[in-house]
């Protein structure tokens, strides 16, 4: 045991410290297997699961008086190594026994909950008054609310409903030293200053823990209705976006595309299409009537050759699926995948991954390359698979795709965070002025460099 132990088991009650083995194990590996904590010496065997913010609190004063480091994590389920320790010596800070719904309200359309609450049982919370999460990811059966504010996570609805970000009504966040910073306003329009809940959205568990937040919920549609364009030029996919924006307007609830090595691995089902080589999964929803917006979508895909319709919700989720399926087929693919999570124009996403393919296919004929992301909102995912992990080929892709980021003002991350993984890239997005600023702010929250350390900034 770490010499911290005995003093969390005076400080906390007897189920805020878990040393299941398995537990604690698990705690210090990431979803995606390609982070993990060292083991040394003094790496804690136990994990801290406090039940409501005064724990949290507790748990960051004596870690900030004691300089012992801390790792938040939700789910587990991110993408670029920030929900594990990197040094080996810190303390994994589970939010998961959180899950305390406050209140919904109506009028206000409002929720209020503790960070740890699973994403699916807010959704199914909200159900029955006939509201929905403004966000919606292949994850959200396992990811937590908090870690999607950590991450300002992305996904399907963003094209609907905006960022996270601007569905965040207000925090309580614990910051480094102990302190509780309590934002958690239900007001839609506060002009007061600072709007601090700012800084901790998407600040990845580097500036503070955050223990409860208010998200404002839009209202669960009646209608939807799902199609997938089969295309062979990706021009085409580009060319669909200001189609789908004239013919289905302000009806439109996603827009996805993949091409046909993500279809490859992730469907086993026969659409009808054919083999095409990039695929539109375009959806609608409204509280108009069924029928007029499946005319609507008709009209759309009446513009197409290839194309298949859904309205019933089976149908509609096995579509779904063969675009969810794609990072989970990539993981049991037995491999190495380098995923890269990346904004940039629309135009230029197929451009980005063929360079990518060239500059490989020489030297690593074994490794593949996969396109799929959210089209509309500018976010490729590009992910590269190899049989085992060749540090050749990360440099080789990382080279290529990040000047071509550097070259067009693109970003590295669009959506899942720098976390370890792009921390000493940030430059590619960021002026040296910003990352400097950005270094300020943290040793002003988080002078001994207790939080997350060594994640977004090495
Ligand atoms: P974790 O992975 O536990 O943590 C993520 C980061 O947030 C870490 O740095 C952690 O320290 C910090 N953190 C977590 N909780 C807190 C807290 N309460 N206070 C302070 N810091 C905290 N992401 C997208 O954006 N869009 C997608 O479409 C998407 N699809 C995915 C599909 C699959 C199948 C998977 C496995 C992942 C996907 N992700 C996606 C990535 C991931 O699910 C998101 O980043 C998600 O928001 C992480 O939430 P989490 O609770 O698992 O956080
Ligand atoms: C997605 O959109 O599927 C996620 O962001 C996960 C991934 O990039 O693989
Ligand atoms: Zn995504």
């Amino acid at each position: 045991m770490s010499r911290h132990f005995g003093a969390f088991q005076r400080l906390l009650p007897p189920s805020a410290v878990c040393t299941d083995v398995g537990r604690v194990n698990t705690s210090r590996v990431d979803w995606l297997g390609q982070f993990s904590s060292p083991v040394l010496p003094d790496s804690p065997k136990f994990l801290l699961q406090p039940s409501c913010s005064d724990e949290v609190a507790t748990i960051l004063k004596y870690c900030h008086e004691q300089r012992v480091p801390v790792v938040p994590q939700g789910g587990n389920t991110g993408m670029v190594g920030g929900s594990v320790p990197h040094r080996g010596d810190e303390v994994v800070l589970s939010l998961s026994r959180m899950n305390k719904i406050h209140s919904f309200d109506p009028t206000n359309a409002v929720i209020q909950c503790q960070s740890g609450c699973i994403l699916d049982n807010l959704n199914e919370y909200l159900r029955p008054y006939g509201y929905v999460m403004p966000l919606d990811l292949g994850s959200s059966g396992s990811c937590q609310i908090g870690g999607n504010v950590a991450t300002n996570a992305g996904g399907i609805r963003f094209l609907r409903y905006g960022s996270l970000r601007s569905n965040i009504l207000g925090l309580k966040v614990v910051l480094a030293n102990g302190d509780t910073i309590d934002l958690l306003n239900t007001l839609r329009k506060d002009n007061t200053g600072y709007d601090l809940k700012h800084l901790f959205i998407g600040s990845e568990g580097t500036l503070g823990v955050i223990t409860d937040v208010c998200v404002a919920t839009p209202m669960l549609l009646a209608n939807s209705v799902t199609a997938l364009l089969g295309l062979d030029y990706y021009e085409d996919a580009v060319a669909a976006l200001s189609a789908a924006r004239n013919k289905l307007g302000e009806s439109i609830a996603a827009i996805e595309y993949w091409d046909s090595a993500s279809m490859r691995i992730s469907s086993t089902t026969q659409l009808g299409l054919g083999d095409c080589r990039f695929y539109l999964l375009v959806e609608v929803a409204s509280n108009m009537n069924l029928e007029s917006l499946e005319d609507r979508m008709m009209d759309f895909l009446g513009m197409y050759s290839k194309g298949v319709l859904a309205t019933d919700e089976g149908k509609k989720k096995s579509l779904w699926k063969l675009r969810e399926n794609i990072p989970l087929a990539l993981k049991g693919m037995n491999g190495h995948t380098y995923k890269y999570d990346v904004s940039m124009s629309p135009h230029l996403f197929n451009q980005a991954t063929l360079m990518v393919q060239h500059h490989l296919a020489a030297e690593y004929p074994h490794a593949q390359v996969f396109q799929y992301g959210h089209l509309a909102d500018g976010n490729l995912h590009l992910n590269i698979w190899s049989p085992t992990f060749d540090q050749e080929i990360k440099n080789l892709a990382e080279s290529t795709l990040y000047e071509f980021l550097r070259l067009h003002r693109g970003s590295i991350s669009a959506e899942h965070g720098i976390g370890v993984l792009k921390a000493k890239h940030l430059n590619v997005s960021k002026s040296e002025k910003a990352i400097a600023t950005m270094r300020n702010l943290k040793f002003l929250f988080d002078p001994y460099n207790i939080l997350n350390p060594n994640k977004v900034l090495n």
